[in-house]
């Protein structure tokens, strides 16, 4: 459903429970930060949510609240954790496993770690062909397991005392399919849970299953889930958000604030190479042909969208574009990534960039999890319902309605993101006009 300017926007009163199909490296490195956070042990830094500004109104009115402030967001001491995973590893354990945070922090948080505990998951080998786990649900059909998904969200909203609940998909990468004729509508989707078809993948019926309860849902991994005709038909049907796909971290982050610069000042672009090397559980499912099929999908559109060759013909007509990941074990979750980029200058005189990231993947996730839960919780409780493309920011291809194109650059997805939430406030937008001096 459309924004309306100046939304009637609900409070964010009581609780507010985050559930996570996937409880690995991001989710553990996410939800350790928000309670290091909560006992001020540590920063929330690069979240938007919870150290961004908007200004509102001209640059002589010095307005610059906080967004959390400013459109009222879920508190971070209200928040509960949940989710599902074939490993029955508690959050201390996951964490601990991952690596990724140090364990003079995780021990000061063991006690409220340890406490949270996967429920079992619905999983099909087929699907995540390198993993092999116990904590899996049985059940007649796929419409029985998501059944049964149903009745534990339906548990831990009332466990936990939750007001409202938001999901966020951060399993692992399901191999790469397109969509069949069991997802082109919402009857042929339920028809095939009941008859269990092979097509309908996991992190499908974990989807079906939260928008069915009317959760809003994100999807953090660059598989379907629910960028599929029949549950954003679903979605429409309950009024619920929806948002995806593939967090927006390392390389591509990069490449979204780069390419726009690239474009601005109409330099010309060759190629751009690029390969990682990784060794979490990221990495070695990814280590497999199928599943990094959806990534490649994922991280390749991201520069076509920028440069429109179709515009620029002699800057952008002819690209190579090849991204690589390698599953390199002594890593961790440390992934270093290099970019190598062939960029042409006046007259075509060549000239290269290099790129040597060494960052930390679940570090960068963390914060994009916290953020969309919180937004699109807002996006619920504002009456936003579908796709929201105001949060192409957080992803590496953010869905959008059939017929158009991604917008992938940052710069763009940040404005088109604050716009949005000072529309659903009723303020103006800032255009950055220059009309009078002051704009
Ligand atoms: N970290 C990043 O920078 C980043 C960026 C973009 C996307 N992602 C995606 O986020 C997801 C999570 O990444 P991660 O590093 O935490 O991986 P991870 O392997 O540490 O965690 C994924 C977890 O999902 C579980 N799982 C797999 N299938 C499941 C199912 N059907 N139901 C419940 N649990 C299931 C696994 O057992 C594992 O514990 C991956 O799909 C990854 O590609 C991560």
């Amino acid at each position: 459903m459309a924004l309306k300017k100046g939304a009637d926007i609900k409070p964010a009163a009581g609780k507010l429970g985050i559930l996570m199909p996937g409880m690995g490296a991001v989710a553990t490195t996410f939800i350790a930060g928000v309670l290091a956070v909560r006992r001020g042990l540590a920063k929330p830094i690069g979240s938007l949510t919870q150290m961004g500004t908007i200004r509102l109104g001209k640059r002589t009115e010095n307005n610059t609240p906080m967004i959390k402030d400013y459109v009222s967001l879920a508190s971070l001491d209200d928040i509960v954790f949940g989710g599902w995973d074939i490993f029955p590893d508690d959050a201390y354990a996951a964490a601990t496993r991952a690596g990724v945070l140090e364990s003079k922090l995780l021990d000061q948080l063991k006690d409220e770690l340890q406490a949270i505990k996967p429920m079992t998951a619905v999983f099909e080998q087929a699907y995540v062909k390198k993993l092999t786990g116990p904590n899996v649900k049985k059940g007649t059909s796929k419409m029985d397991l998501a059944e049964q998904l149903m009745e534990d969200i339906r548990q831990f909203k009332a466990k936990n005392g939750c007001d409202r609940l938001v999901a966020v998909w951060c399993g692992s990468t399901e191999v790469y399919r397109k969509p069949s004729e069991v997802h082109s509508t919402l009857a042929k989707f339920e028809e095939g849970l009941r008859n269990s078809s092979d097509d309908i993948a996991p992190s499908q019926i974990y989807a079906y299953a939260c928008i069915k309860l009317g959760i809003p849902y994100s999807n953090g991994a660059p598989n379907l889930a629910s960028d599929t005709a029949a549950l954003i038909e679903l979605a429409r049907d309950k009024q619920v958000p929806l948002a995806g796909k593939d967090f927006k971290t390392g390389q591509t982050l990069m490449k979204t604030i780069l390419a726009p610069g690239f474009k601005a000042r109409l330099l010309g672009l060759q190629g751009w190479y690029s390969t990682n090397i990784l060794g979490n559980r990221d990495g070695e499912v990814l280590d497999d042909p199928e599943s990094f099929k959806s990534k490649e999908v994922t991280k390749l559109g991201v520069l076509d969208h920028i440069f429109q060759p179709h515009l620029y013909p002699d800057l952008y007509g002819h690209i190579d574009h090849v991204v690589r990941i390698n599953y390199y074990p002594p890593r961790g979750d440390n992934k270093e990534g290099w970019d190598n980029i062939d960029i042409v200058g006046w007259l075509g005189y060549p000239m290269q960039i290099k790129v040597n990231f060494l960052c930390r993947d679940s570090i960068l996730a963390a914060p994009i999890v916290l953020d969309l839960a919180l937004f699109m919780d807002f996006a619920s409780r504002a009456g936003m319902s579908g796709i929201q493309e105001w949060l192409s920011f957080y992803w590496k291809s953010p869905m959008t309605p059939e017929g158009l194109y991604p917008e992938h650059d940052l710069f763009i997805q940040l404005m088109k993101l604050k716009n949005t939430l000072r529309y659903a406030k009723g303020d103006d937008l800032i255009t950055h006009l220059g009309a009078e001096y002051y704009d």
